[in-house]
Formats: structure tokens, sequence, C-alpha cells
């Protein structure tokens, strides 16, 4: 089993890979600022993996810092070499996530997402560790020009955040062909991951008004907020409403063990994989989803469609089925189960009170 560096994960995603990864036998080092992520979702990862205190020290370390601080990876990287178990391989979520607040500060955006990975690769490959797992998107897609959409769509992102993770993605490539027999990268581009743990232990946990349907859907049936906004009633589909492939955030967990099994068995190489469904549903279909899930009602207003938004955005997954072994196991109706379970054993996250 490896001992592996995850950057992010604390976060919403690096919490269920953690504990999926945990489970699976690896031993890990979290890196995380907690910019967007309390350290109790690393406690209840270690709850949910049954560690107890001694076993976590060695099977779950958690580091605060920040992925631009160099020098915090090389200490990081360095004592893990000294304590003779060095890191093997990395996950890389750390970095920021929302598409209107790159729109304001794009330069923040690529000094995380691009700086960050930057910082990250150096010290990778200065420490001969090449073996990444990095979280790429579907919004490098952009409005999609054939859906389902394969990974031989173009890349064209339509925000700051599309681009640095495009810029990202770039770099990898670069990086990749100076020294194709020694790299093992798999870029990601993950669908509308939603949904959490079973348990309803750890979960999505967004600062102030969420910005996407899942969360916005989920507080307003605990009754934190008092209707849903539908961005738009007109678009080409069955019922007007915009269509999205959400995975369940499980399944997406799932989907890193299997990337990562897969570089460490196979010779040197780079993936890109979409990790989706392959299904899409609308926003009134998930409403619906989570109001029979959660047996509260849901009310909505349908206003005019967001800016930038697509009509459609569904993953062609057939190449992660092939190339990993990998499909999501779970439908919208369990997604909206564990969601619920997350959110009423948890009205404000890991908050006492609402942020
Ligand atoms: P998240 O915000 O919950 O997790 C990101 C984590 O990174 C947080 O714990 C945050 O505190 C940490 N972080 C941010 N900046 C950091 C820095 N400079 N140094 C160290 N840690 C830092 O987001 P998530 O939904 O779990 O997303 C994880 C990754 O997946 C991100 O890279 C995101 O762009 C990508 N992604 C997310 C989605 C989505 O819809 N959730 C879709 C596609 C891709
Ligand atoms: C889904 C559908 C909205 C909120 C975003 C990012 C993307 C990726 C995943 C990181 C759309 C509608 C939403 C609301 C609504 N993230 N909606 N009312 O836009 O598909 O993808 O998250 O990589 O980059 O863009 O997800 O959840 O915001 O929207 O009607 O209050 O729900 O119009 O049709 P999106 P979303």
């Amino acid at each position: 089993m490896a001992r592996l560096l995850i950057t992010g994960g604390a976060g919403f995603i690096g919490s269920h890979t953690c504990l999926v990864l945990l489970e699976a036998g690896h031993n890990l080092l979290v890196l995380d600022d907690f910019s967007n992520s309390s350290p109790i979702a690393i406690d209840k990862v270690s709850e949910l993996a049954g560690l107890d205190a001694s076993s976590a020290s060695e099977r779950l370390q958690l580091h605060r810092g920040d992925i631009r601080n160099q020098d915090h990876l090389e200490r990081l990287f360095t004592s893990a070499k000294e304590q003779g178990r060095p890191i093997e391989g990395v996950i890389h979520f750390a970095g920021l996530k929302a598409v209107g607040e790159s729109v304001r500060e794009p330069l923040r955006y690529w000094d995380v997402n691009v700086c960050g990975s930057w910082s990250l690769l150096k010290t990778m490959d200065a420490h001969g560790c090449r073996t990444l797992v990095f979280s790429s998107s579907a919004t490098l897609y952009g409005l999609p020009d054939l859906v389902p959409i394969p990974e031989s769509a173009p890349v064209q992102p339509i925000n700051p955040y599309g681009h640095s993770k495009a810029a990202v993605e770039r770099l990898l490539a670069d990086v990749f062909a100076s020294a194709p027999d020694a790299w093992r990268i798999a870029n990601l581009r993950y669908f509308n991951p939603v949904g959490a743990h079973p348990s309803g232990r750890i979960g999505e946990d967004p600062l102030g008004i969420p910005n996407n349907l899942f969360p916005f859907v989920s507080q307003v049936a605990i009754g934190r907020r008092p209707r849903l906004q539908v961005f738009g009633s007109d678009w080409p589909t069955p019922d007007g409403t915009g269509v999205r492939d959400y995975i369940h955030v499980m399944d997406l967990a799932e989907g890193h063990r299997a990337a990562l099994d897969y570089l460490f068995a196979e010779d040197s190489q780079k993936i890109t994989v979409n990790l989706g469904s392959g299904i899409g549903a609308s926003v009134l279909d998930v409403v619906k989803a989570f109001q029979a899930a959660s047996c509260r009602s849901i009310p909505y207003e349908l206003v005019a469609r967001r800016a930038g938004d697509a009509a459609i955005t569904v993953a062609d997954p057939s190449l992660a089925a092939q190339r990993l072994g990998w499909r999501t196991r779970r439908s919208l109706a369990d997604i909206c189960l564990d969601g619920w379970a997350w959110q009423s054993a948890n009205p404000n996250g890991y908050r006492k009170k609402e942020a």
C-alpha cells in the first residue's frame, strides 16, 4: 500500500476520497489550508475509517499549509523520506472552484490553481515522485457541441476558472512530454459531483450562499433558504430546465482509487478521462428526487437563464470504464438520500451555527 499526499484533502471531494483510500489500505498525508473546509472533516474521516489515536498518526496525518508554499512542500517530502516512507503519489484536489468568483478575481484563481500546481509539480519532480492524479473538470468543455461529451471534444473553457484548469492540463502535458518514461499522470474531468457519504457524517459544506444547485436545494429543504430559483425554463431540453450529469461523490471517490490503481499498475503514461455517469437529469428532476428523498417540499420559481450556462452537459463515460474499469453505481435517488442524510444531521455543515 502506498504513502500518498492528498492536497485539499479536507474539502468536499477530498474528504470522501481520503475515506475510500484509507479503506483501501493507503497511508495519507493531507495538506490543506482550510480556506474552504474544516479540519473537522478529517476527524470524521478518521472515525469513519475506524482509526484509533495510534493508527491515525501513522495512517492519516493532517498538515495545515498552502500548496503555493514551496518550503512547506519541501519539508513534507523530505521528512517523509527521512522517515523511510517517501511519498509515492499525489492526488491534487487543492484549488478554488467558484466560476463567478473566478470572473471577479482571475489573478487569485491563476495564482492558487496554476501557480499552486506548478509549485507542487516542481517539488514532486525534485523528489522523484512522479505519480499524480489531478482534479480537472468538465468545465473545460465550455458550451459543448456534442453530447454526451467524449474526452476528444475541444477544450474551450469560457471563464477564468476553466482557463486555469486547462492551463494545468497543458502544464502537465508539457511536464509529461519532458520525461514520458518517468511520469504517471491522470487528469480526471469531473462532471457535477454531489451527494455525501451514506452515514451523513461527511458532506459538502459551502461557505455562504451556495452557487450550485445541489447544496442550494438541500438548504431549501432544511429551511435555510426560502425557495430555489430555477435558472431558465426555455432550454432545449425535455422540461425546459438545464440538464447535467450528477455524480455521487462516493462514485467519484472510487474513481480516484481506480485511477491510482491503474497508474501504479501500468507503465508510465498520461491519461485523461471523464468521470461522470452518462445520465442527464434536469433541474426539475433534481427537485422531484430531493423532495422524495427528504419528504420536504422544495418551493421554486422559474427565473431567467444564468449567464454562461449550457443547456445540457453529460459525459461519455466509456473511456473510464474501458481504461480504469470504473463506472458509477449510484442513482440520483441515492444521491438525494445520502445528501439529505448529511444535510439533515448537519443543518449548518461542520459549523455549529449558521455561517
Ligand atoms: P473544496 O473547496 O471543497 O476542496 C478544495 C480544498 O482545497 C479545500 O479543502 C480548500 O481548503 C483547499 N485549498 C484551497 N486552496 C488551497 C491552497 N492554496 N493550499 C492548500 N489547500 C487549499 O472543493 P471540491 O469540490 O472538493 O473540489 C476539489 C477539486 O476538484 C478542486 O480542484 C475543484 O476545482 C475540482 N472540481 C470540483 C468540482 C465540483 O463541482 N465540486 C467539479 C470539477 C472539478
Ligand atoms: C446545475 C444546473 C443551473 C443553481 C458548476 C461549474 C462547473 C463544475 C460543477 C467545478 C444548471 C441550475 C443552479 C441554482 C439553478 N465545477 N441551477 N438554480 O453550472 O453545471 O457546474 O459546478 O469544476 O465548473 O460551472 O452546476 O450546480 O451550478 O448548476 O437552476 O440556484 O442547475 O442553471 O442548469 P454547473 P450548478
